[in-house]
């Protein structure tokens, strides 16, 4: 019995399909039946069909005489793309990779698993091919075992700056790739002190073993780099970019990390941010330091992640023209083209960090000439800690919807990360993830439906929101309808009620410093004055239009007038672009104030009902669940009453203004 759960992998026993003349003969073609995720393939269907419906089917492997078409044309990292046809009495796979096998596998899995109709399913003809060439995870893992923002636990990669490779790694790899994870970055962006040693010999072959398991279920394994390792490890003095002692150093280090590693596909590397170091120490543009270790590993066909969360975090906040959110763009746009092919910019979905609302980065449909992947975080740092439940599919949804107006048409952040945009190859989509060795992997069960959505949403964009709660609440917690629905009930609507008791309309922040668990109206943590809100007895907000930080700007038409115009702005995001009176009437018909009043006292109450509806629960699904859910509502009903009482009667007592509803303020 193993100590942690399967979540969607729980395989149970199932009641239809259970005569399928299809599932007993399964024929695989266009792959060679040797590859190991064919192999992982056949074993995941052995073990989930005997599982669900007692059935073993019979493998028979062979060549397609008639290779599938389902691109464009377009060329994508390794095809991923698949097909499951029926054919006679037997089920057909095709595909031109072992990952795509894999990923047919776990879609029969899911399919028997949620209950479909096979037949409906496939009868015609199911061809797939993943929206995005990148899917990946990143883990904030560092190698004493503790995890940056971690809220479920230790890591499961590190203990004592050791590597663990255990049955749990498999399991994890198994997990993610079902839901079409393809890249994992093991360690965390902040690489310091032990963590600089993970590109010396002392790691390299439980590396190479951890690169094999994951090359097994189709994932590549990447690495966080230290931009100064020339220093930390190298004993040179420099980490200049430009420097021929730096480039011949790192020249013979990547020689042998990738002899070492064979199946390492790359690096992502924070640089000239929150203390860490880069380029700009020595006078060189993020375009020099990322192609000078692109070049070198691209002759091993791996690829340089750069992030773009370079911003000052001592900035004067009483400055009112400088201003954190223009950073990205400030520190990218110019060098737009200068970037080489095998370097990816990896853009934070807002201009800030995370917050419950920001709008989408102006940098993500800026560029035009550079290849970029989209950073989420489903580690909810400043969305409830896997404590409070925030099913986030809602907000990456509305993310990759955006329309940049970058392009005439197939202007969405959707498209631009799909490649289909600019015809970019490296591309895609990163979450910082939410895991840790917790029984259920996630801290709170209902977390996991955020990493299990985000696998499903970075593999098919398209998918709703319905949909993906959906499959999760049945392949998770229980096939019941009843509870289905009351799982579904509860995930759709946690965002939007967390956004309505936590910072109003766009602002922002407001947690507690450090932590950034619980309200602190003033707690913006680079700000000791306490303004971040610019927040005085008649008004509130930051203007950020082309009169305040001209962030506004950055933005393609018609963004930029939308959200420049004060009448304009869309009512969440207002306070994030304009100082307004409390009086300013938004577009909801409602005042300011009057807003921050409602939403927090419904937030609350919405909370509570959502609390509710776990409770009903009780006796219907497994009482671990039930009762670890129930525990972190409560915590949840005390931090959402927090929030409310905290932001109503700190601008109750800002602005003066009573609750036209009389309601008590405290
Ligand atoms: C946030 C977070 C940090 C993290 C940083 C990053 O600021 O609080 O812990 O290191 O993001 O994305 O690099």
């Amino acid at each position: 019995m193993k100590d942690y759960a399967s979540l969607w992998l729980a395989y149970k026993t199932k009641k239809n399909n259970r005569d399928c003349r299809y599932l007993r003969s399964i024929h695989i073609t266009g792959t060679d039946a040797s590859d190991e995720r064919v192999k992982n393939a056949e074993k995941e269907l052995k073990t989930g069909l005997k599982a669900m419906l007692d059935t073993e089917p019979e493998f028979i492997y062979g060549q397609t005489s008639d290779p599938i078409q389902i691109t464009d044309g377009k060329s994508i990292l390794d095809s991923e793309e698949y097909k499951i046809s029926l054919e006679g009495d037997a089920l057909c796979i095709e595909a031109h990779s072992g990952a795509g096998i894999l990923y047919a596998a776990f879609d029969v899995l899911r399919t028997i698993a949620c209950e479909r109709d096979v037949e409906a399913e496939y009868a015609s003809g199911k061809c797939v091919r993943p929206s995005n060439p990148l899917r990946m995870l990143n883990h904030w893992d560092n190698m004493d075992g503790d995890i940056e923002r971690g809220y479920s636990g230790k890591s499961f990669f590190f203990v004592d700056n050791e590597i663990v490779i255990d049955e749990r790694t498999v399991d994890y790899a198994r997990l993610i790739a079902s839901v079409g994870i393809n890249g994992v970055v093991i360690n965390n962006v902040n690489v310091k002190d032990a963590a600089s040693y993970m590109i010396t010999d002392r790691y390299f072959d439980k590396l190479a073993r951890l690169g094999e398991i994951f090359a097994g279920y189709g994932i590549g394994l990447y690495l966080s780099l230290n931009y100064a390792s020339t220093i930390e490890i190298g004993g040179l003095d420099s980490a200049d970019p430009l420097d021929e002692q730096v480039i011949a150093w790192w020249k013979t280090k990547m020689k042998e990390v990738f002899t070492k590693i064979p199946t390492l596909k790359g690096f992502l590397v924070k640089a000239d941010s929150e203390g860490r170091p880069g380029p700009f120490t020595y006078g060189r543009t993020q375009a020099d330091g990322a192609n000078m270790l692109a070049d070198i590993v691209k002759d091993y066909g791996a690829i340089i992640i750069w992030r773009c969360f370079v911003y000052n975090c001592m900035q004067d906040w009483r400055d009112t023209k400088t201003d954190r959110a223009r950073a990205g763009y400030d520190n990218f746009m110019p060098m737009d083209g200068d970037y080489h092919d095998n370097v990816i910019l990896q853009i934070k979905n807002g201009p800030m960090d995370f917050q419950i609302r920001e709008p989408v980065s102006p940098l993500l449909g800026g560029l035009k000439k550079t290849n970029r992947m989209l950073e989420v975080q489903i580690a909810q740092e400043y969305t409830g800690q896997q404590i409070d439940v925030c099913f986030l599919i809602p907000m990456f949804k509305e993310v990759l919807q955006f329309r940049t107006y970058v392009a005439e048409n197939k202007d969405r952040v959707s498209d631009i990360i799909s490649g289909e945009t600019f015809g970019s190859r490296f591309s895609g989509i990163a979450a910082v993830t939410n895991t840790g060795n917790d029984h259920n992997w996630t801290g709170n069960y209902l977390a996991g439906a955020n990493l299990f959505g985000f696998g499903r949403l970075s593999f098919d964009t398209e998918l709703s929101c319905e949909q993906i709660a959906e499959e999760f609440a049945k392949m998770t917690i229980s096939e019941d309808s009843d509870v289905v629905r009351t799982v579904t009930d509860i995930l759709l609507p946690s965002r939007a009620i967390y956004e309505k008791y936590s910072a109003p309309l766009g602002i922002g922040w407001m947690v507690r410093p450090a932590t950034h668990y619980g309200c602190s109206v003033d707690g913006y943590e680079y700000d000791r004055w306490g303004t971040y809100h610019r927040a005085d007895h008649l008004g509130i907000g930051v203007d950020r239009t082309d009169k305040g930080t001209g962030y506004a700007l950055q933005y393609n038409e018609p963004n930029a007038s939308l959200y420049n115009s004060p009448e304009e702005c869309p009512d969440e995001l207002v306070l994030f672009f304009h100082h307004l009176p409390y009086t300013h009437r938004l577009h909801s018909g409602k005042t300011v104030i009057q807003h921050i009043y409602d939403s927090h006292f419904e937030g609350y109450e919405e909370a509570k009902q959502l609390a509710a509806k776990w409770d009903t629960l009780k006796g219907r699904i497994d009482d671990e669940i039930f009762e670890n859910v129930k525990e972190r509502f409560e915590r949840q009903l005390v931090n959402a009453r927090e929030w409310c009482d905290q932001v109503n009667s700190y601008f109750f007592r800002k602005s003066g203004i009573p609750d036209e509803k009389g309601r008590q303020i405290w």
